[in-house]
């Protein structure tokens, strides 16, 4: 069986049909796919039936597992976890504890886990149960954004340096163990170029993080805030984006070194279990 890849026809994506990554991927198809996700950025795979043990197998071919302390990550909570590398994304809640994160808010844009030194360089997202409707997942090419922007823009982010917040969540919550931020200048987290190379595609992105707390190192803070404004009105515009609309048994792999991603609320009466693997990325340069 040889694979195929469709783009999605949006700026970013591509659904990957041909493969059960219940079985072992031959060495063409693991090339194949390889190759589209460095091309598209965003991979999806349909119809899939796998178990954890599975989904391990198939995201160690883009690179070794982040393995999570809860406590340290968007992970925080009470998860049961079958396997360390596996993370449970889940509004569900059992015996009054939360078995995963983001619980059913929106999640803002964001790329994860910027706020280390060593961000991941993917993530890989199985859907096991989704709501009737919501919780949709929306993508942004950070290629494109940073090619289609304005010279003066381009201009005065050459070479500088953001911190990336890391006491706040995705779904604007804060972070066991973390204080509210009351000046940006002081924020914890991470500093990173705000444009970078990829180490694959060469390809210059525009890394932004998220936009909660963050700050353009050696910049008043009111003009941080409107450079950074600036940038996020361009980089989330639709024409850089694409929404996936999950079905079960559904698995996504995104480069979180050039692109965003946000999740629409859903209805928290219904259940949305998700099982996910971080690949390990070095420092954004
Ligand atoms: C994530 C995330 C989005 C979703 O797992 O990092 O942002 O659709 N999830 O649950
Ligand atoms: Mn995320």
């Amino acid at each position: 069986m040889t694979i195929k890849v469709i783009p999605t026809g949006a700026a970013l994506g591509a659904e990957i049909q041909g493969v059960d990554l219940s079985a072992p991927l031959s060495a063409d198809d693991r090339e194949a796919i390889l190759q589209a996700w460095a091309d598209h950025i965003v991979l999806l795979f349909r119809g899939q039936s796998i178990n954890d043990d599975d989904l391990i197998v198939f995201s160690r071919h883009f690179g070794e597992l982040e393995i999570a302390p809860a406590s340290a990550t968007d992970m925080a909570g009470s998860q049961e976890k079958s396997r360390p590398e596996i993370w449970i994304i889940s509004n569900v809640v059992e015996g009054g504890k939360p078995i995963g994160a983001l619980g059913d808010k929106e999640a803002e844009w964001h790329t994860d886990m910027s706020y280390v030194d060593e961000p991941p360089m993917a993530s890989v997202l199985y859907s096991l149960e989704i709501p009737s409707k919501g919780g949709d997942t929306s993508f942004a090419n950070m290629y494109r954004a940073y090619e289609t922007l304005p010279d003066d823009l381009k201009q005065q982010i050459e070479g500088r340096m953001a911190n990336h917040d890391s006491s706040m969540t995705s779904v604007g919550e804060l972070r066991a163990g973390a204080s509210a931020v009351l000046d940006v200048r002081e924020a914890p987290g991470a500093k990173h170029a705000m444009v970078r190379t990829h180490p694959v595609t060469g390809g210059k992105a525009l890394y932004l993080g998220r936009r909660m707390n963050a700050y353009v190192l050696g910049e008043a803070v009111d003009a941080s805030d409107r450079l950074l404004d600036a940038l996020w009105a361009h980089c989330t515009k639709p024409e850089f984006a694409w929404t996936h609309k999950w079905q079960v048994g559904d698995l996504l792999i995104w480069d979180n070194r050039c692109a965003i991603h946000r999740r629409d609320a859903f209805n928290g009466k219904e259940r949305r279990v998700m099982h996910r693997t971080q690949i390990k990325g070095d420092r954004p340069r």
